[in-house]
């Protein structure tokens, strides 16, 4: 395997229960997965992200973890995780997962032992206070479902912390068996064949709570702690962290400052994935440039993930009140849309009125913007949200496959299933379904499939540096570049319904024979560069130069 293949991978993201079925219980499982890996082979994705598989009560969708080292027996058993990864290696897929260990669920016999006496070996893996602290009504992350951070417990006669829901209790990272716990946990995975982890909640993890104080001090050591053991223990490991903190407190999770990068490797990029929305949202490249220009420089080895839609609502809470307003005005004005006071719980497609010209703009952007894309399962089909459903359930509907009852997600009756499948209408399964999709050589997914092959013969995306060319343009239209020792791409992106024509002859230096590798059609030959033309919601991947 390559160097640095996250540098070079898609990354796929997926929720197990809501893959496919392949026992009839109505639950995804993990034989289920390995049926379709052929299918995401095909797709040309070469990392799979896998949202929690752990037992739990499932209050949070597996992000309550009740035991680390199992699989949820809903979705098999750890000898068909094992196979899922032989299977998946065969195929040049990588596996990482979810690692939650901000927290663990109330019903984890760790918190039932720690909270049932003050002798417990586990009392101090958790965190207490003996009085209520004053601060617990501040840093709800779900505002709304969560009204405070920290509840009394009857039987412990103390007051827990909990950043999440109530049912999430946090560990003492403080503690040195909690930290040697999670390493230990780490390792197990790493083990049994896993590429990475997929760190959930990684500055909450790193907080060390003091009651009363709500900008308690932050232990990044313990980072580069996790990162020594976690390379030690498989080299081409990757941690891949949710950090969605302000821009200028970033580098510090990727490593010391002014130093190498020693902690995590690569970063989703939540402040470009509010921006992208709102370039989207206002036809307008000036956010993406600002993102562009804003971007923290990482240190070597660092990388940053991309996404437009993930398993949680977009969270906007990072742009001001304007940008949010007109962001929701175009995409979740209605209240049911909306969520957390902070994000909209919908997925890509219905936000772009289902306009396919409009979803192939945004993923094609996405995909050609500095970094290692992330596709959410569906999207590849254009599938929609089911806002009937709680929270964020909208957006996790099994995955359509075919026409078949259930969208062929499952044989079991449509009311035992996980959640209902999304049916009639423009995004039922009747009509968005992977296997109508795979016959029609003009699909979404087919051209998903064009467009990952392209990515492959554009290593300057994920491996270079990404720049805006300035050049004079139309306010929808960006002009942006990935240059690499492989060579350097050229990308046009118009996120307008007006076609426009720019001038990039300023980059002829650069250019040896510029030719178009992916387009939304076909355009003249780009010779000379002073003529581009783009068409309303149009792009272009230009490959200008190869380094032999
Ligand atoms: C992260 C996850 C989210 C989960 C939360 C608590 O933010 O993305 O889905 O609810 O952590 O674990």
């Amino acid at each position: 395997m390559s160097d640095r293949w996250y540098s070079k991978a898609v990354v796929y993201c997926l929720d197990i229960d809501s893959f496919a079925d392949s026992d009839g219980d109505g639950c995804g499982d993990i034989r289920g997965l390995i049926g379709r890996l052929d299918y995401l082979s095909r797709l040309g994705i070469n990392c799979l992200w896998l949202n929690p598989i752990h037992p739990s009560p499932g209050r949070d969708d597996g992000y309550d973890v009740s035991d680390f080292y199992n699989v949820d027996p809903r979705f098999g058993t750890l000898g068909d995780f094992a196979e899922l990864l032989h299977q998946a290696a065969n195929r040049g897929i990588k596996v990482i997962i979810d690692l939650v260990v901000n927290h663990t669920s109330d019903q984890h016999p760790w918190f039932l032992s720690a909270r049932s006496s003050p002798d417990s070996p586990y009392r101090d893996w958790y965190v207490w206070s003996e009085t209520a602290p004053p601060d617990r009504d501040q840093g709800m992350v779900f505002p709304g479902e969560q009204n405070e951070t920290w509840s009394y417990d009857r039987t412990a006669k103390l007051w827990y912390y909990h950043r999440f829901y109530k049912f999430q209790p946090d560990l003492n990272i403080e503690n040195p068996e909690v930290r040697a716990e999670i390493k230990k946990i780490c390792a197990f995975w790493l083990q049994l064949g896993v590429a990475g982890f997929r760190m959930d909640a990684v500055p909450f993890i790193i907080e060390k709570t003091e009651p009363g104080n709500p900008s308690s001090p932050m232990d990044f050591g313990f980072l580069s702690e996790l990162r020594q053991h976690v390379q030690w223990r498989r080299g081409d490991a990757v941690l891949l962290a949710e950090a969605n903190v302000e821009p200028d407190k970033l580098t510090a999770y990727f490593g010391d400052e002014g130093g190498s990068g020693n902690r995590i490797h690569m970063l989703f990029d939540f402040m470009l994935n509010a921006k992208l929305v709102l370039a989207l949202a206002r036809q307008d490249t000036e956010p993406i440039i600002d993102a562009l220009r804003d971007t923290p420089k990482l240190p070597a080895g660092g990388q940053w993930a991309t996404f437009l839609r993930n398993h949680d609502e977009i969270d906007l809470s990072r742009l001001t009140a304007e940008q949010r307003k007109d962001v929701i005005e175009q995409f979740g004005p209605e209240d049911h849309m909306q969520l957390y006071g902070r994000g909209i719980r919908r997925r890509l497609a219905p936000m772009l009125g289902n306009d396919r010209r409009r979803i192939e703009l945004a993923y094609s952007l996405q995909f050609s913007l500095r970094g290692t894309p992330v596709l959410r399962y569906g999207e590849e089909i254009g599938m929609g949200d089911d806002l009937s459903l709680d929270g964020r359930n909208a957006i996790r509907t099994p995955m359509q496959w075919s026409m078949l009852p259930n969208g062929g997600f499952s044989a079991a009756a449509p009311e035992d299933l996980i959640r209902p499948v999304i049916s009639g209408g423009e995004f039922g399964y009747e009509t968005v379904n992977a296997t109508l999709q795979r016959h029609d050589s003009g699909s979404l997914l087919s051209w998903f499939e064009r467009m990952i092959r392209t990515l492959r013969e554009a290593p300057e995306i994920g491996d270079g540096t990404c720049t805006h060319v300035d050049v004079p343009a139309p306010r929808g239209v960006l002009a942006h570049r990935a240059d690499a020792d492989t060579g350097t791409m050229l990308f046009v992106h118009n996120l307008t319904d007006e076609s426009a024509v720019v001038d990039l002859s300023v980059l002829a230096g650069d250019a040896e024979f510029p030719n178009d590798v992916l387009a939304d059609q076909e355009y003249p030959e780009p010779d000379g560069l002073d003529k581009i033309k783009v068409g309303g919601y149009g792009y272009r991947w230009i490959r200008m130069r190869r380094t032999a």
